[in-house]
């Protein structure tokens, strides 16, 4: 019987339909209030609860076709896509259950009459596994059903104990087998070529008896379940009399879509079968509302589909293709599921998104790669290329093993832990300002902030450091370090600079100019006016008006990073960040340099979320409830359990220990002073808030008005004022030019009449005065010309050199070359020329001897013509 994959799916629910079963939609591939799983990987997942007696429904019987991804987490399938008959990143699973209702007999007699029956297939192709202490289904199968002994193999490992995860229901299981023929490789279940595709499992009977804990332990579930899991692919591989799931009607229909997309003509190409396959499990996973991100089941799906551009660039795509897939999709597989439909703009906006971002990369990645690998000794990429091919170039690892698997080498994981390492370990360094005491010096006291409410307090002078040593007593003009129990003084971290202020003592003061962490002390650097002791008591004040330009910086670049994660993508993250009073420079990834449209993009979306004049929120919370509500953490930073984060309206959640604003508002203006690449794949803005930002204006504008007031027009009109003046100046110039030829030529007309003859020859000699050298050509094409036989001979003078320039007319040159009488002259006057037989140029550096050498020339040339 030949189904398509739609009728199969529909047989199967109607089969169990009409046996009491209640049919039940798929879930998300998001699985709802359950942490322990990444995707939806069974059709039970949504039962779970069910199953464990926590949840009751109106029924004890259902059916259902689940969607399922099975990329990332404990059952993962990735990296075998591509590369066997059968392994998807989604899957449908066909599945009936039974909550406390029927058990092992009845699920047994359910499939088998399914399969033998229903879809006809042949019993003696089908054989069976039970679980090695599972005598009860043993007995069934063969007393029962009547599968021969031979046909129902014991197994003792887990494949035949099914749990969904690490815990929650869990049971032993009985696997269907079909077998393709011998014509295909492979041995039943439980032999050595177990691993080959002849014998594939097409049907999971799980008899739920247990609800697995934590630490191992077997709880009874209330009630003994069934489960069952038919892959819906798989059995169409079987109906559809094709031995591989790509070969099937719906596989089939994607492949050659995706062959017309990209321009290939071999669909038995394994990329177009990543490609078919991928676009499932994105297109689904999207619809479910994950986005492609850094972490998580957004970092899996931006895996996933980084795999299937690099497999599209691999057959020669040419542009953006991936997204083009989905509507493909929607119309295979739309019926089954209308969320296909319903999300098609949505899901192509975003694969498409991402693809354009990748394949920004994707080809300097690969490049790289292929240099890699022509140069390669061994069989393993190491771990530094993984990385830059990781850091720089968005290759996730499994997409670089993809790679190193289709030339049979393998990658160096543990390189390329290290190098990851390695690079928080100098991001850790890169924000650990420490002066030399720090390092050298270790101070007990733990300092408590209270600066975010206060910018004043009391306190007591719990250690004092100078020169390097703990001492009791700093005197007048010496500086050191005062260690106190509570400070308002902000020690730099995160970007952040230290406070500056003052600290008073009864006989003194200490001027703060910065403030530093030494361990969980805050360590206020500066001099002393008078003398302080050590435990004295100080009234401490913030020098106010610089924090509060600092604050300004700080939100801002909170904003600034929102702004460009919406204006660039969300590639963006931060690599790091400096905020003083006067300015602050914030460094984030991206390929490219902004352009100068995002960037005013940026600075005016930065600039409407200040005028929206959010209040700030901050708030202590889990780290995990943190990262759940959104809030955007650093990269390779390691957070407390407790952190802070801090919220400005819907725009911003970043996790923060610094000091903002209290309202976006108090901004008040920003204003992008740069924009350069520092490092590969690493961008840095400049930008400056507030009165910094006023006086950057006003500077321009000042420097505008004074432009305009030397170019006698308005700002206004400026630029147009500025082209008019350049224009203007090269009409000068060209005018200028043509002035000084005809002046030249006009100099060599009067020169003739002061010609000679020599032996019958026209020969004109002349020192000039004043004509630039450039022009010395033209002049002589023009006497020449006018001259009509003859020899000529210019020489210029200026302050410390001599231009000279000869010609012959054609007629003489058998006589006379005017290279060799320019050499003849040049000698004289310290130089060397050369040219054609007709004209010839030579400079040299005796201006002084120029009317001597000219004199020469009469006596030189007699003997010639
Ligand atoms: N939950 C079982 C499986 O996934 C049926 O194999």
């Amino acid at each position: 019987m030949t189904l398509s994959t739609a009728d199969l799916r529909q047989k199967f629910k109607d089969y169990f339909q009409s046996h009491g079963h209640q049919p039940v939609a798929s879930s998300s591939l998001v699985p709802a209030d359950d942490p322990t799983l990444l995707f939806t990987n069974a059709g039970m997942n949504q039962f779970k609860d069910t199953f464990l007696g926590a949840e009751k429904r109106s029924y004890t019987r259902a059916v259902s076709s689940q969607r399922c991804v099975r990329a990332g987490g404990k059952h993962n399938d990735l990296e075998n896509v591509g590369y066997t008959a059968r392994h998807h990143t989604f899957f449908e699973m066909l599945g009936n259950f039974s909550f406390g209702d029927y058990f092992k007999k009845e699920a047994i007699e359910f499939a088998w009459n399914f399969l033998t029956k229903e879809i006809g297939l042949p019993k003696e192709k089908l054989l069976v596994t039970v679980y090695s202490e599972d005598e009860e289904a043993f007995d069934i199968w063969e007393n029962h059903i009547g599968v021969p002994k031979e046909k129902i193999i014991r197994i003792s490992t887990s494949d035949n104990f099914w749990s969904m995860g690490d815990t929650g229901p869990c049971g032993p299981c009985s696997e269907i087998f079909y077998d393709h023929g011998a014509h295909i490789w492979g041995g039943p279940p439980g032999t050595p070529e177990e691993d080959g595709d002849r014998f594939i499992e097409i049907w999971n009977l799980v008899f739920m008896q247990y609800n697995k804990q934590a630490d191992g332990t077997m709880e009874p579930l209330p009630k003994p379940s069934i489960d069952t899991g038919m892959g819906l692919e798989r059995i169409s591989a079987i109906l559809q009399n094709v031995h591989s799931n790509y070969e099937i009607d719906l596989f089939q229909n994607l492949i050659q879509a995706a062959a017309t997309i990209v321009g290939s003509e071999d669909l038995e190409n394994k990329s177009l079968r990543v490609i078919a396959d991928h676009i499932r499990s994105c297109s689904f996973l999207i619809c479910d509302g994950v986005m492609p991100s850094n972490e998580g089941r957004g970092y899996v799906l931006r895996r996933i589909i980084r795999r299937a551009v690099r497999h599209g660039y691999q057959l020669g795509a040419s542009d953006i293709f991936f997204y083009k897939l989905a509507s493909a999709l929607s119309k295979e597989m739309g019926e089954a599921y209308p969320e296909l439909v319903d999300q098609l703009p949505v899901v192509e906006k975003v694969l498409r998104v991402e693809e354009e971002q990748f394949s920004k990369t994707l080809a300097r990645g690969m490049a790289m790669l292929n240099d890699t690998l022509e140069t390669l000794e061994g069989d393993t990429i190491p771990g530094d290329v993984v990385f830059k091919l990781y850091d720089t170039y968005g290759f996730p690892t499994d997409l670089t093993n993809d790679v190193a698997r289709e030339h049979d080498l393998k990658i160096d994981v543990d390189g390329f832990e290290s190098a990851m390492q390695a690079q928080r370990a100098r991001a850790q360094q890169a924000s650990n300002f420490g002066a030399d005491y720090n390092n050298t010096l270790t101070v007990d006291h733990a300092t408590s902030f209270t600066g975010y409410s206060d910018v004043e307090g009391e306190a007591n002078i719990v250690e004092l450091i100078a020169d390097n040593a703990f001492c009791e007593r700093l005197e007048d003009g010496q500086e050191g370090v005062v260690v106190l129990d509570q400070t308002p003084f902000y020690a730099e971290s995160g970007g952040q600079s230290g406070d500056k202020g003052v600290l008073r003592v009864a006989n003194g003061e200490f001027i703060v100019t910065d403030t530093q962490k030494m361990g969980n002390a805050f360590a206020h650097k500066g001099k002393v006016k008078g003398t302080i002791t050590k435990g004295e008591r100080v009234t401490s004040a913030i020098d106010n008006t610089n924090r509060d330009a600092v604050k300004k910086n700080h939100s801002a670049t909170h904003l600034l990073h929102a702004a460009l994660r919406e204006t660039l993508g969300d590639h963006v993250t931060q690599k790091g960040s400096l905020v003083e009073a006067q300015r602050m420079r914030f460094d984030f990834s991206h390929f490219e340099a902004v352009t100068p449209a995002q960037l005013i993009q940026v600075e005016r979306r930065v600039n409407e979320e200040i005028r929206a004049n959010h209040a700030l929120k901050t708030q202590l919370m889990d780290l995990d409830e943190a990262k759940a509500s959104g809030a955007m953490a650093l990269f390779g930073e390691k957070y407390d359990e407790k952190v802070r984060v801090v919220t400005m309206g819907p725009f911003s959640v970043e996790l923060c220990g610094g000091t903002h604003v209290n309202r976006t508002g108090d901004i008040g203006l920003f204003k992008i002073t740069s924009e350069a690449g520092i490092a590969s794949g690493v961008r840095r803005i400049e930008a400056i808030t507030g009165e910094q930002a006023l006086h950057y204006v006003q500077d321009q504008q000042a420097t505008l008005a004074e432009l305009s007031s030397l170019l006698k027009t308005d700002t206004q009109n400026l630029v147009e004022r500025v082209v008019a003046v350049q224009t203007h100046t090269k009409e000068l110039e060209k005018s200028l030019t043509s002035a000084t030829q005809k002046l030249a030529s006009q100099q060599g007309a009067d020169m003739l009449s002061n010609a000679i003859e020599i032996n019958g020859v026209k020969v004109l000699i002349a020192k000039l005065e004043g004509v630039e050298a450039k022009s010395l050509r033209s002049m002589m094409d023009d006497i020449k010309n006018r001259i009509g036989e003859g020899i000529v001979v210019l020489g210029v003078a200026s302050e410390d050199k001599v231009n000279l320039i000869t010609g012959v007319t054609k007629n003489l040159t058998g006589k006379v070359k005017a290279g060799e009488l320019v050499n003849f002259i040049a000698a004289q006057v310290g130089g060397k020329g050369g040219g054609r037989p007709d004209m010839a140029q030579a400079g040299g550096d005796k201006p002084e001897c120029l009317g001597t050498a000219l004199d020469s020339v009469n006596a030189w040339l007699e003997d010639k013509l």
